[in-house]
């Protein structure tokens, strides 16, 4: 927990009491707690953090108190990061038998954004080539996947080392760029975009922009904190009859039909081995600062767990 907002050095473990389930909420028996990048928003206080003294974490893997169901939970307010959570029912899906904790876990709440942004928003048009920014990234390594699946012609994947874009190739991009190059646009356009995902926003979302060809699209799902706002003009866009989409998970976790079929999805493109989720690693309860500190520093591929019971 946090009894303050800070670096990495602030997360203390302690005994709480047991949250108590109100109506439509349930108690999870937590095996593994997922990072999210939002984690390490809240913990410095920003975006919206819940109040301290704070339990962070936004995605489990566990037991339903009750009826003993395994299942992975969304926390909208956070509090993964113990051995009890209390989730919404409403963003709470079973786990299908033979798919384990971690791929259950790591795919729930990435692959949702992905998937959701992919599918309900960015529509990769057949054959189009799609581009992914922090393509080795939580949501990003499963954006590479799923794109092919929804039937993009060539991937392009984005990300800062040279062992990240050979993971990212590994995942199906034909092309991994860097997003330090200091030709990223020229580098981009070479490449003909027709849908740009961006979850990095600042300079490399304006390259994407600038990259794209004439009837695409840029879709944001997230930023760096510290990424500059973006403006867009009207005469901008129109000089490449471009689209400027983005894309909120909450408005899938708040259309339960929506949000099981998205999951189900998930889930089933796992069973088949057609998704995986990479586990970059699982630290111990007692180890969470290190992990942040890895997310922060880029130096993760794929999803971060934390083991709470280690
Ligand atoms: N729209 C939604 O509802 C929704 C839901 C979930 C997540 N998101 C967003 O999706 C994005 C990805 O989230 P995630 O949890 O999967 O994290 P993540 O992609 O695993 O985040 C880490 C990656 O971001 C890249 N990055 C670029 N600039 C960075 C910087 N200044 N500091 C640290 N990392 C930087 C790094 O990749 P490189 O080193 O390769 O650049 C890094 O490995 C975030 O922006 C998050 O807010 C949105």
């Amino acid at each position: 927990m946090l009894a303050r907002y800070g670096g990495p050095e602030e997360f203390a473990v302690r005994e709480l009491p047991e949250p108590v389930a109100g109506p439509g909420q349930c108690l999870v028996d937590v095996t593994l707690a997922g990072l999210n990048f939002v984690d390490l928003e809240w913990r410095q206080g920003e975006y919206g953090p819940p109040p301290l003294p704070a339990v962070l974490g936004v995605d489990v893997v566990g037991r339903r108190r009750g009826d003993g169901r395994r299942v992975v939970a969304l926390l909208r307010r956070g509090g993964g990061y113990a051995e009890v959570a209390c989730a919404e029912e409403a963003f709470t899906v079973e786990v299908p038998d033979g798919l384990g904790d971690e791929q259950a876990l790591a795919l729930l709440e990435q692959g949702a954004t992905a998937l959701g942004a992919l599918e309900l928003i960015g529509r990769p048009r057949p054959g189009e080539v799609v581009a992914v920014t922090a393509a080795a990234g939580g949501v990003g390594h499963l954006a590479v996947q799923l794109a092919r699946e929804l039937g993009a012609g060539r991937v392009v994947g984005l990300a800062s080392t040279a062992a990240k874009r050979e993971f990212v190739r590994s995942l199906g991009a034909e092309v991994a760029l860097d997003p330090a190059d200091p030709d990223l646009a020229e580098r981009l356009a070479e490449q003909r975009i027709g849908l740009f995902v961006d979850s990095v926003g600042g300079a490399v979302l304006r390259a994407g922009l600038a990259a794209l060809e004439p009837f695409g699209r840029l879709l944001s799902v997230g930023a760096r904190a510290d990424a500059p706002e973006d403006a867009f003009s009207v005469d901008e866009l129109a000089g490449r009859s471009a689209g400027v989409l983005a894309f909120w998970l909450q408005h899938v976790l708040a259309d339960r039909a929506l949000f099981e079929r998205i999951a189900g999805r998930l889930f089933e493109l796992a069973l088949e081995k057609r998704l995986v989720a990479h586990v970059d690693r699982t630290a111990p309860l007692a180890r969470v600062g290190a992990a942040h500190r890895a997310l922060a520093a880029r130096a993760t591929k794929g999803k971060v767990l934390v083991d709470v019971r280690a």
